[in-house]
């Protein structure tokens, strides 16, 4: 079956590079809004007995969904044959349960309102949690890579002496595994999230590894408090600024510039386009995409 790729406005760069190492060629889609702010799509590319392989990083969420939707079901409705979405960065998975009374639990919600749309679905490094496996909550077979070894191989080329943090007991999963290809000792601290943009971090006794660049890692940088507070304690602490390392950069609000502000260097992986981006998934994706079979 001939494989068209296909993106959402802002993911063009993971587009372009996976159609170059895959030599799959790209369809165009003319996304038009009208005056009242509704949608049309319409594509510029011929979609019949196909396979179309969408690309669609889902930060910014409630104002992709509509478009995804409108996209795949205009596919579906031309001709393609299959309909994969590679969605680098997966929304809606911290809803894992409710938090509080009278809340919904998003994260199942939302898998139950896309799966109908998709044959199959592939993410990076989404965050699971309480959900353990995609499988759990999604109703199509769902492909999970983690962007451990590029990570990894950042830090080794870039960074000398490190000392990898995760911030909270949910990072522990892939600041230990990077740390094991990094050849990097690892810490995993406590937080307790207070609201929002309210966290608090326990500091364990840190003498040990003051002549080491303390990294944190984390999977989402949102509002950016995780990563403040305790970057801010370990200054406290004597420390240099860390650096920080997310996997998915959503940057709410003036995150990006608070923790720049403190000296920070801040990396992420290209999951969401932003101009901290410094790790290329690319390769990542496309292998898992060569070898995807779905019936
Ligand atoms: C939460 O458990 C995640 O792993 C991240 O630590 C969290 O999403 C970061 O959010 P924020 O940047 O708003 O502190």
């Amino acid at each position: 079956m001939k494989k068209i790729l296909i993106c959402l406005p802002g993911n063009e760069i993971l587009q372009n590079n996976i159609s170059k190492i895959l030599n799959i060629p790209i369809g165009n889609v003319d996304f038009h809004t009208f005056p009242d702010e509704e949608t049309c799509i319409r594509l510029l590319f011929d979609c019949q007995n196909a396979e179309i392989i969408i690309i669609a990083s889902l930060d910014k969420p409630n104002e992709k969904i509509i478009p995804l939707i409108l996209l795949a079901q205009t596919c579906r409705d031309l001709g393609a044959k299959r309909i994969g979405l590679v969605t680098p960065y997966l929304a809606y998975m911290r809803q894992d349960k409710r938090f509080q009374d009278g809340q919904g639990v998003s994260a199942g919600y939302f898998a139950k309102l896309i799966s109908p749309f998709f044959d199959w679905l592939l993410c990076v490094s989404p965050h699971l949690h309480r959900i353990k496996n995609l499988n759990e909550i999604y109703t199509i077979p769902t492909f999970v890579l983690q962007a451990t070894l590029e990570i990894a191989n950042w830090i080794k080329l870039n960074v000398h002496h490190p000392l990898l943090i995760g911030p909270d007991s949910e990072s522990e999963q892939w600041v230990e595994s990077i740390a094991k290809l990094a050849n990097s000792p690892c810490i995993v601290l406590e937080k307790t999230r207070h609201g929002d943009k309210d966290v608090s971090i326990q500091m364990p006794d840190f003498k040990q590894w003051h002549s080491a660049i303390p990294i944190i890692v984390d999977d989402i940088i949102s509002s950016g408090q995780t990563l403040l507070t305790l970057a801010k304690q370990l200054v406290q602490a004597h420390f240099p600024p860390p650096i920080c390392i997310g996997v998915h950069g959503l940057f709410a609000e003036n995150a990006y510039t608070q923790l720049q502000a403190l000296g920070c260097e801040v990396i992420t992986t290209n999951s969401i386009q932003h101009p901290s981006n410094k790790i290329d998934l690319s390769t990542l994706i496309a292998m898992q995409l060569k070898s995807i079979q779905v019936d």
